[in-house]
This record gives structure tokens, sequence and C-alpha cells, in this order.
């Protein structure tokens, strides 16, 4: 048999195994999820070893150790910036100058345990030194200082496949024989689930959370189908905890945290721990919600129904109860409902249901349903039996016959329904709904009654009249029951329902997305852009302009009601160019319910935008999403560039030529108008004139249409002169078109021109930010100059100039320059005239945000000039406006 053997040692050589990870004899540590704290979230490099001692001792104080949480662990900028003279890792002699041995020492001594940072690359994402290549020298350090867990991150890795260096690490801590927890940080960018728990005990499966709704959810949205590869020993990771940080409401917190438990997430806190208010210490030692989460069997909870915006998380425990998550991730309060059957319980004639963050017990037949608000949950456990006094379940649910959305002035119907869920029958229902201020309520019929009993819910229909001048946005209808236990202690209970409606619009022709108000905008960081970045400067994708567009930071959701009347949806999607060619961005259009109706693959920062046209027939609310892609959230600007609806209604583009002019006062211009009606049926009594200001005259008829058919059109165009006396700056003339559309309503829709009216003399006019930058000269927002922008960092070195050409005078001769710049100090700026010799202008300012006013001589010649202003050895003023005067 030799020759066989032969053969299959040739074949193992030859047939090469597919890429997995080595088997790694880890330690057996992480039975259940690992709980502590670490320093990322909230502290970033912002660290030092009296915050980790602080930090271990309010673990201690708060019951957070009691609780279960029980590493604290020190993230990224621990280590000095140069390794010692060994070539080792040495903590940073400023902020830990007693060195990690004693750290460790101390959370040690306070019976908690320590957790350290590195990368599995040429330096940590922070930019100091990592392990790649260092493993064995790296791990026996951290093994000689005793630390207890190492979070391994994944920046700069070198071009070196992931398991390859992950795989070394682990193999390192292994043969310093100290057992290592093993935090894989590799971002889920390498299916980490596939690998990683043969090498450490967690990973993560998501780019990194910001303290954001957005973030949270979309993170959620990333662990569908992981629950299969976590157990005892080996977790998917959807990162640490953001509770406490701020940047949430108590209720998002609350549904972070149940959903993070169920998901038998490592739990590690996030936040100050020597400064939280006691709402956070409770939430996050809740001690039934940590048992879901620690349950022995190590059965990680999923998605067992999802309808949408209601989602239904659950997880089978151990003793053979189920916990479940009911989460309402929408805008507006609703019912969210499983039964004990759903959720893989045996049949059973009732069931315990023991609501986690209330503490009430209850008894149902099989419903386990309530009635959540807008971006909340409820977590239960429920498990067959019943308890010795029984307290039926109960719900209280609102409903509207409004589909959710209401008009300013209409009136509607909302239900108040109270069901009974359990044994026995309760007494003296009675509901109530409340209205918002300005609202009217009025009940038609009962709102109480007697008995309630199981599969009888009792019904109070009203009448709710929304005002007329109502603002748009979600509106609150919360209702209550109150009702009396037979059993139980007999006392008068309280069950909330949470109804809402939107007080909303449906936009009629085409549209641009960014001329109309989201239902709701959730996004990433910041504030939405509308026709601007998120920086507040003009959209650009791979350097093509959009002058309209939605700029929401990645992760985000922007909704928009259509209200079935809308037929397209279109937009250029891509990663705004302020983000310097980085970011990664994915891109949803999703229909009601969720439904999506397009998508794209990532999309990287620089890359050129991809057209989305969609069909948006019969969508009631449409939502924008845009995920962050398969790294962390930092640099993701998407964008929907030119995003426009397509709407059933009447509709008008205007156009006007030219977009801008620049006069001397009591000068003559001409300008043109054009008006295409782009709406799906016929305007009328159409009128298309420029609106000129006071003072000003426009000679010329309004061009007029009795009618115009859908791509009908209408132009003109008109004398427009400025008066002698006009001040010099930037005034907006619109070419007004008004009409009248079929429902006898009376819109307007205008372009602007914009004239930059020259003082009295001025012969040319140029605003800084228009010429040629060079160097690390830059374009920057500036309110109080014209045109809204300056030019700065100009000067200090030669390569930072800044060159207006294009600047045309008549006749050969001297001129007047007249110079707007920004200093605080004085500077030097060299101008150059046509390439001529360089004169310095020396000026003085008291600040960079207003403008001043400087005049030097230049010699012009007749025709085109080019002036270059520059300064080779010291920084220039910041430059707003070059005018020319005889
Ligand atoms: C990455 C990780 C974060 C954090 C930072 C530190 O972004 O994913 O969790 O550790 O690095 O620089």
């Amino acid at each position: 048999m030799r020759w066989l053997t032969t053969l299959m040692l040739i074949l193992a050589v030859l047939v090469p195994l597919p890429a997995q990870a080595a088997t790694v004899d880890k330690p057996p540590l992480a039975p259940t999820p690992p709980m502590g704290w670490n320093s990322w979230n909230k502290f970033r490099c912002n660290i030092d070893e009296n915050l980790i001692r602080q930090t271990a001792n309010a673990l201690v104080s708060s019951g957070m150790k009691d609780a279960g949480y029980e590493y604290v662990n020190i993230d990224d900028c621990w280590m000095a910036t140069q390794r010692d003279a060994a070539g080792d890792l040495q903590a940073d002699p400023v902020r830990f100058p007693s060195g990690i041995k004693a750290l460790a020492d101390y959370v040690h001594a306070k019976g908690l345990k320590l957790g350290i940072y590195s990368s599995a690359g040429t330096a940590t994402c922070q930019g100091r030194p990592a392990s790649l290549g260092h493993e064995r020298a790296d791990a026996r350090k951290f093994a000689e200082w005793e630390v207890d867990l190492l979070k391994y991150d994944n920046c700069h890795d070198g071009g070196i496949p992931a398991i390859e260096r992950f795989t070394a690490m682990a193999e390192a801590l292994r043969a310093t024989g100290r057992p290592i927890l093993l935090s894989v940080c590799e971002w889920g960018a390498n299916q980490p689930w596939n690998w990683a728990g043969e090498l450490g005990h967690m990973w993560r499966t998501t780019g990194d959370i910001a303290d954001r709704w957005g973030s949270m959810v979309a993170i959620l949205d990333q662990q569908v189908g992981l629950e299969k590869y976590s157990g005892p020993g080996r977790w998917n990771d959807p990162d640490m905890l953001e509770v406490g940080n701020g940047g949430m409401t108590m209720t998002e917190y609350r549904s972070h945290l149940s959903l993070w438990a169920l998901l038998n997430a490592p739990l590690i806190a996030g936040n100050d721990l020597r400064s939280m208010s006691e709402e956070v210490r409770e939430m996050l030692t809740n001690r039934e919600v940590i048992a879901v989460n620690q349950d022995w069997a190590g059965v990680q909870g999923h998605k067992i129904s999802d309808s949408g915006d209601l989602e239904v998380w659950a997880k089978p425990l151990s003793d053979g109860g189920a916990a479940v998550v009911l989460f309402n991730r929408g805008a507006v309060g609703a019912e969210v409902a499983t039964s004990a059957a759903e959720l893989g319980l045996p049949a059973a004639p009732a069931y315990e249901v023991r609501d986690l963050w209330s503490g009430q017990e209850t008894v149902t037949l099989g419903k386990v349903r309530a009635s959540i608000p807008s971006h909340g949950s409820r977590m239960y456990v429920v498990r067959r039996g019943v308890p010795a006094k029984p307290v039926p379940a109960v719900a209280t649910a609102v409903r509207t016959d409004t589909e959710g959305f209401v008009k300013p002035g209409q009136t509607f119907a909302a239900t108040v329904s109270f069901a009974v869920d359990g044994l026995p029958a309760v007494l003296a229902a009675e509901v109530a709904l409340t209205a918002p201020e300005g609202w009217t309520i009025r009940p038609e019929g009962r709102t109480g009654t007697p008995v309630v009993v199981p599969g009888r819910p009792f019904e109070a229909r009203f009448a709710v009249k929304v005002p007329g001048d109502v603002r748009k946005g979600v509106f609150e209808l919360p209702a209550r029951a109150t009702y009396k236990t037979v059993a139980g202690d007999g006392a008068e209970r309280e069950e909330p329902g949470y109804g809402s409606v939107i007080v909303a619009e449906a936009p009629r022709g085409s549209q641009w997305l960014s001329d109309l108000d989201p239902v709701t905008a959730d996004v990433g960081f910041g504030t939405m852009g509308r026709d601007r970045n998120i920086g507040g400067n003009p959209i650009r994708i791979a350097g093509v302009p959009y002058g309209k567009g939605l700029a929401p930071h990645a992760a985000s959701e922007v909704t928009y009601y259509l209200g079935r009347g809308c037929t397209r949806f279109s937009a250029d999607v891509g990663v705004d160019d302020g983000s310097r060619n980085r970011g990664t961005v994915t891109f949803h259009v999703l229909g009601d319910g969720r439904e999506e109706l397009a998508a794209t693959g990532v999309i990287k920062g620089g890359e050129r935008a991809t057209s989305l046209d969609v069909d948006v027939s019969g969508v009631l609310a449409l939502t924008l999403v845009t995920g962050i892609g398969p790294d962390n959230n930092n640099n993701d600007h998407s964008v929907w560039g030119a995003a426009r609806i397509a709407c059933a209604g009447p509709s008008t583009t205007v156009t006007a030529t030219p977009t801008e002019v620049e006069i001397g006062a009591g000068g003559t211009f001409e300008v043109s108008g054009r008006l295409v009606a782009d709406g799906t049926e016929p305007i009328t009594d159409v009128r298309l004139a420029p609106s000129a200001p006071a003072g000003w005259t426009v000679s010329g008829q309004a061009a007029q249409a009795e009618r115009l058919e859908p791509g009908g059109t209408l132009a003109g165009s008109w004398q427009v002169t400025v008066p002698a006396g006009a001040d010099p700056g930037a005034v907006e003339l619109p070419v007004a078109a008004t009409y009248r559309a079929q429902d006898g309503s009376t819109p307007s829709d205008s372009a602007t021109v914009k004239v930059l009216v020259r003082p009295a003399g001025v012969v040319a006019v140029k605003e800084a930010e228009s010429g040629t930058l060079g160097g690390a000269a830059r374009v920057s927002n500036c309110g109080a100059c014209s045109g809204g922008k300056k030019v700065g960092n100009l000067g200090n070195g030669a390569a930072n100039h800044l060159t207006l050409g294009a600047l045309t005078v008549a006749d050969e001769g001297e001129y007047r320059l007249i110079l707007d710049y920004l200093v605080s100090g004085t500077r030097s700026v060299f101008v150059s005239v046509n390439g001529g010799p360089a004169a310095e202008v020396r000026v003085s300012g008291t600040s960079f945000a207003v403008p001043a006013t400087t005049t030097v001589k230049v010699a012009l010649r007749a025709g085109v000039n080019e002036i270059r202003f520059f300064n080779d050895t010291a920084f220039g003023p910041d430059l707003d406006r070059v005018m020319l005067a005889s």
C-alpha cells in the first residue's frame, strides 16, 4: 500500500486547499458572550490610565460588575508612537506613565479583567505602531503584562489576506500559554463568521457603530442570517454599545440594548461610566435582559418576522422559554404582534409573559403583542405555564382610516381597541385618546364597557380633525385603556397605546426631492444637505457638479410621502467629492413595507455616479436608504444627485439665460426665459416674465399662453435696464411663471438670473473663487463675502497661488485694482500682471470673516489680461473679489 500513501501525498501537495483558517487550539474562554466596557465609543484617543482606573472603580460601584460586566478594554491610542529600543510595544509615557502591567494589577485587584488593542496591520487605525510582523513579540508582551483580552483591528493590512494576519496573532497568543480572549475586528469584510471562530472568541460583523439611530439599525439589518455561526466560545459582534452616549433617545437606547442582548452580542458598554445617569445605569444593569444574553445554551436570537417597519426578534432559551423583542423602527406608533407558536413554544393552554423592562407578569392564551412607539420595543420572556395569581395580558391599539398620512384640515376616524389576550376577563374598561394641541377629538359612541373577554376586543371610535394651519410632520395620538382585573390584586391598571399620523401633502408634477420636505430624515452624521453637500459646499460626484440633490451622511434613511400619485424616481448616486476619494456607500430605494425597488452595489468615493431610474407607481411612501459599505461610516458622504420625482398633476420647469450677468449701473442687458409644461395635465393662463426689483425697467411683453398641453413650451426675451443710481453688489432677478392648474389652484415657478452690479467706473469684476487655484489654495465659505465664498491658503510657497484670467478692458493704460481681502493682522500678497514683475501689496485687517478693501494701480493692455496673486515665502491674505476701475 506504500504506493497509495505516496499517491495521496502527491495529491495533497498538488491540490490546493480552499483558503481557510488553520484551527488554532484557542483557550476555552467566553462560554457566554463577553461583557465589559471599552474606551473607544466615548473617548476615542482621549484616554489615560486615570480614566481606566476610574472606570474600573465605576464598574464596581455602579453594580455593573455584579451584573456581569467584567472586561475593562483599552482601545486604540494606548501605545507610544514608537516601539522601544528592543522593538517592543510600549505604553504612551505621558498618558500611561505607570505602564500596562500596573493597570492590569489594579484591574485584577478589583476582580475585573483587562483588555487591550492592536491592529493586524503596519499601524493602528489611529496611526500608532501595530502588530503585523510583530505578532510573537507583541503577544508575549501582552501575556507578560497579564492582559486578558486583545481586540485585534484591521487597519493598514499591508495587502496580506485577513485570515493569514489573524491566524498569526491567534497562534502567537496561544504560544504565550496565557488564556487571552481574542476579539477579531476586521469589520465583517472577509465573512469572518466562516473562519474567525476557529481563531478567536468573537468577531465584528460590520463597520463601526456610531451613536445614531440610523447606524444602529443599519448594523442590525446586517445581522440577519448570521445567527447560525455563533455559539458558546464564538460570538457575532455587532459592535459595542452606544447606550448613554447621548446621540439617541432613551427609547432608542432601550431598543439597542434589548436587540443586542437578544443577538448574543458581547455586551461591551461604551459610555462614561463615571458620570452616567441613574436611568442609564439601570438600563445597563437590567439583570433579566442580561440573563437573556448570557443564557448558557448560547443560541443566538434572530428575526422571525418583518412587515416593513415592524419586526419580531426571538431567541430560544435553555429552560424551554423564548425571549422576544417586538420592535417598531418606523416613524409612527403601531402594534407589533407574534404568538407563542411563532416563538417556537410547544402548544399549551396558557403562557406566562414577563416584560423584562417593566417587570410586569401576565398570562396569555397565545397572542404576544403590544402597541410600540416609534423606534421603541418591548422585550418579553414567554414560557409555558400560569403564574400563581394570573393577570391577563392586554393590548391597546390605535388605528386610523388614513394609511398613516393626513392633510391639513382633514377629519379622519381613529379607533382605539382594547383586547384581553389571557384569562380571566377584565372589568370596567375605559379608553381615551389624546390629540395634539389645536386638534379636536370627538368620541362617536361609547368609550367604556363593564367587561372585556378574550377574543372580543372593545373598540371606541373617535373623529379627529386636523387644524388647517398645521405644520407638516409626525403627530402622536396617544391612547390609554384603564381596567380592573378580577384576579391578582384587583387594582386599577393601565395599558398605553401609541398612535400617530403624519401630516403630509403629496407632490404634484415633476419635482426635485430637495425642494420637498421629507417625512423623516435619519442620517449618520450632521444634518442632510439639500442642494449642498454635508459641508455646505456644492455637490460634486467624480467632478460632476449637481445643482440639485440630497446629501445625507450614511447610514441614512429619508422618507418622502408620494401618496401613490408618482410614477418615477430618478437620481445619480455616488459619494460626494468632499470625501476626497474615500468612503464606501450602498444605495437602496424602498417602497412601502421596505420593499426594495432598486439598489446599487458598493460605490466608492471618486467613482462616477450610478444613474437610477425607478418605477414608483402606486408607492405611498418612498424611503431612500444609504448603507455604510464594508468598512465603517467614515467619509460616507452619500449623495442622491439630481434626485427627482415624476408625479401626476401639473408641473413646469423654468429656465433663464444667462444665469449670471455682470453690468454697470445704468446698463441694459437681455434676458430670455423658457417654460416647459412637464406635468401630466394641461395648464392654462400661463404667463412668463422677469420680475425686476423696484426702479429697474423691463421692456418687452410677458410671454403668455392660454393653454399648454403636457410637453408644451413658452418662451420670451426681454431688455432689462439697471437704474443709473443702483448700488453695486449682487441682485437676484427672477424670471417668474404663473399658471392655473386643472383643480383651479394657481402655482408659480421661477428661475433666477444673478446680476452683479458694478460700482461706477468699474470695468471688470471677478470673484476670487472663479479663478484658477494652485497648490494648497482653497475656496471656502464666507458669509460676508460677495458670492458667499473666498479663496484662502494663498502663499507660503510658490505653488499656492490664484490666477484670474479674462479681465477685459477696452484701452491700454493704468487702472485701479480694487481688492477685497480678509486677514487678521498684516500680510502681503504679490500681484503680477500678464506675467510681468511682481508688486507687493501689504494689507492689514482684523478678521478672516469680514472683507476689507484696498486699491493699487496696475498697468493693463487693451483686451484680455491675466493677474496672478501669490506669496512665495509667507502666507498671504484670503481674497474675496477683484475689481478693475478706470
Ligand atoms: C476601528 C475599529 C473601532 C476602533 C477604531 C480605533 O475603526 O473598528 O472599533 O477600534 O478602529 O482606531
